[in-house]
């Protein structure tokens, strides 16, 4: 499928980068539209993926762009050392679309996801030197740093990098009955951190219930609620933040993905007493919070927070996983579709890579993980008709492989 310029491409890759990513798809983007991205050789695709939940506003979005050009010619960076108005800006628009609490920006999820761990143990130590355990659950997934990958409840993701960082405790997700039993042990634990709909691991929703009887719990064992919205967040599910769907009120958020649409950027939010726990010195970052991505999460957060986007956002989900139902009927290797907002995933009764693949000869970007769940997670602004151009396509990839 590769063509010429591609299968150089592939060779250069394998000389001169590190092979963690595997073989790579031999196709090299070079520009995109909307929810349409072009190959070296022009061909079109359609993009279901957003570089992994990243690209929001799709590409070449004209207020991105126009807001970018104008802050890179302005100035990119200056340091934390001085005021940045992008920043402010970029915060108190968080503060408004969630609670009201301050944040602090970094660079990605698994820096976001550090803060978070370093602000929960700062907050164990105002309740006892032994308060330090961070209760974490089975199929999450917080970032590839130390602090995060000892977070996240994958074995495959830490393997071969012990010794982890010691004071998690993992427990099921969705096990509310094992989470109190640990909670009743005061066994030190100063924070409960999890995703409420687990992305990596295929688009696992927290059942309602669970969620709102550890929030209550949390609450009135003084535990931290750290809620992981790195891919849920930023108008990906439908709603601000998927934490807006289960009625509970967290202390602490992550941000990434999203919030920069494409420039690389993460956040903590907390409530104002969680903040002023990171006194003078106690943290920083030297990118973190740059005049050019908090210029993109400025146009990102104004674009998305409006309610009719987040609507739109709604709408075009509901209208995917209805297609989707029909087509499961016709294809019984289609196990289950589940997701919010345009969060989606089909699991499947086998593995999924080849049909990755050959979506992408067909000119459709989706992508597979935990081997069998198809996730779908286009740009927010995709269109109807894109949408549906995609799922024919999608309907294609199916029929070839029920053959
Ligand atoms: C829920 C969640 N948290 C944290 C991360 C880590 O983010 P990053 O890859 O930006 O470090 C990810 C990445 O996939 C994620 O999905």
């Amino acid at each position: 499928m590769a063509g010429k310029k591609a299968q150089m491409l592939g060779q250069m890759d394998k000389t001169y980068l590190f092979q963690n990513y595997g073989d790579r798809f031999p196709v090299c983007f070079v520009r995109g539209k909307g929810a349409h991205l072009f190959d070296q050789d022009n061909k079109r695709y359609i993009d279901f993926l957003s570089g992994i939940a990243v690209s929001s506003l799709g590409y070449a979005h004209p207020a991105l762009t126009r807001a970018l050009h104008a802050q890179i010619g302005r100035v990119m960076h200056t340091s934390n050392y001085f005021l940045n108005k992008e920043q402010i800006d970029a915060a108190k628009l968080l503060s408004e679309n969630t609670f009201i609490g301050k944040t602090l920006f970094a660079n990605s999820g698994a820096e976001a996801s550090e803060a978070a761990i370093k602000l929960a143990r700062r907050y164990g130590k105002t309740i006892s030197p032994d308060c330090y355990n961070i209760i974490t659950f089975t199929g999450s997934f917080h970032g590839r740093t130390y602090g995060s990958m000892s977070a996240t409840g994958q074995d495959k993701i830490k393997k071969g990098f012990e010794p982890l960082l010691p004071g998690f405790i993992t427990l099921p997700f969705n096990d509310f009955e094992k989470l109190r039993i640990e909670l009743e042990k005061n066994s030190g634990v100063c924070a409960v951190m999890t995703e409420l709909v687990q992305g990596e691991s295929g688009i696992n929703i927290a059942d309602k219930a669970f969620i709102q009887n550890t929030a209550k719990l949390c609450k009135e064992k003084k535990v931290l609620l750290v809620i992981d919205e790195v891919q849920t967040g930023i108008g990906r599910t439908g709603k601000f933040c998927a934490y807006h769907h289960f009625g509970i009120e967290p202390d602490v958020l992550t941000f990434a993905k999203g919030l920069g649409a494409g420039i690389p950027i993460g956040a903590l939010h907390a409530r104002e007493k969680f903040a002023a726990l990171f006194e003078k010195g106690s943290h920083g970052t030297t990118f973190g919070g740059n005049h050019v991505a908090c210029a993109a999460a400025v146009v990102a957060l104004k674009t998305i927070g409006k309610k009719s986007f987040l609507e739109s956002v709604t709408r075009k989900g509901e209208y995917i996983r209805e297609h989707l139902e029909k087509l499961r009927v016709s294809f019984p290797f289609i196990k289950d579709i589940r997701g919010l907002g345009l969060h989606i995933g089909i699991e499947l009764d086998r593995p999924g890579a080849d049909m990755v693949k050959r979506a992408l000869e067909l000119g459709l970007i989706i992508n597979c993980t935990s081997e069998r769940i198809i996730r779908i997670m286009p740009p927010l602004t995709i269109d109807m008709k894109t949408i549906k151009a995609g799922l024919d396509i999608l309907a294609r990839v199916f029929e070839e492989a029920q053959k």
